[in-house]
């Protein structure tokens, strides 16, 4: 059975608000795509699609050498995650059979570590579904209102025993996914919400901290401590 990697990376990191696109962002001496698709690139997975924007020009830059043969950047990517994982996928199943497994992974965590990605697939390879790295909710939870004035004050507490963070990798068969995403809205930002619209289940498999999600500029020092502890 085969099993390949996307990399939905043509998103703009607004939140970040670098200087050049969040995949890009320097960490430990590489794009932080580079660290993403490393996470990836090792077994199971066959190859890896990274989904770019149209006219990216980060992409080509960079050295992929090590990735040789494993790698097909899809200059494919749409307005959104949904869009630039869905345009992937449909230009990636020339190459992919309809029972493959997908596992689409963040550019913007590429601190994924070896044990967790082994860890989905062995406790999703044999599911009728598919599922998700994500974690149990470490604090309390609260659901924000504004009052009158329009200050943010708690509207009330949720339970968070029933609360997961998702993750990705998030693993499904490809045209499961690919129904999936199609009839998904793009406003989606994930793809266990795209198979949880048809009605089905996607397996939690438990996930851990260093797999965060850069997401501000204060995220680069983390992922870069991270990184740097395991080169050491
Ligand atoms: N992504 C994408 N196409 C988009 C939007 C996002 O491929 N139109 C990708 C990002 O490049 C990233 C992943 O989806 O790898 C997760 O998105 P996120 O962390 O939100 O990144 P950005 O959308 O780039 O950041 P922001 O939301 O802060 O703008
Ligand atoms: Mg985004």
């Amino acid at each position: 059975m085969t099993c390949v990697a996307l990399i939905p990376a043509a998103g703009s990191g607004s939140r970040l608000a670098g200087p050049q696109p969040k995949q890009y962002a320097s960490l430990a001496g590489r794009p932080m795509l580079w660290h993403a698709v490393a996470a990836v690139c090792r077994p199971p997975v066959e190859t890896v699609f990274v989904v770019l924007a149209p006219g990216d020009t980060g992409y080509r830059s960079c050295d992929w050498s090590v990735f040789a043969g494993k790698i097909a950047p899809l200059y494919c990517g749409g307005e959104t995650r949904r869009d630039s994982v869905y345009n992937g996928l449909v230009a990636a199943m020339t190459a992919v059979n309809a029972d493959d497994w997908v596992l689409v992974h963040d550019a913007a965590r590429p601190c994924l570590p070896a044990a967790d990605l082994e860890r989905l697939y062995a406790e999703c390879r044999h599911d009728e579904i598919g599922g998700i790295l994500a974690l149990p909710v470490a604090e309390t939870v609260k659901r924000a209102g504004k009052d009158e004035a329009g200050a943010q004050r708690v509207a009330g507490t949720e339970d968070r025993a029933q609360l997961w963070l998702a993750q990705t990798p998030q693993m499904f068969r490809a045209a499961l996914l690919a129904e999936a995403l199609g009839k998904a809205k793009s406003s989606i930002t994930d793809e266990a919400s795209a198979i949880e619209q048809m009605g089905l289940r996607p397996r939690l498999v438990a996930g851990s901290h260093e797999n965060f999600k850069v997401t501000y500029i204060e995220d680069l020092a983390i992922a870069e401590s991270i990184l740097a502890r395991r080169a050491a």
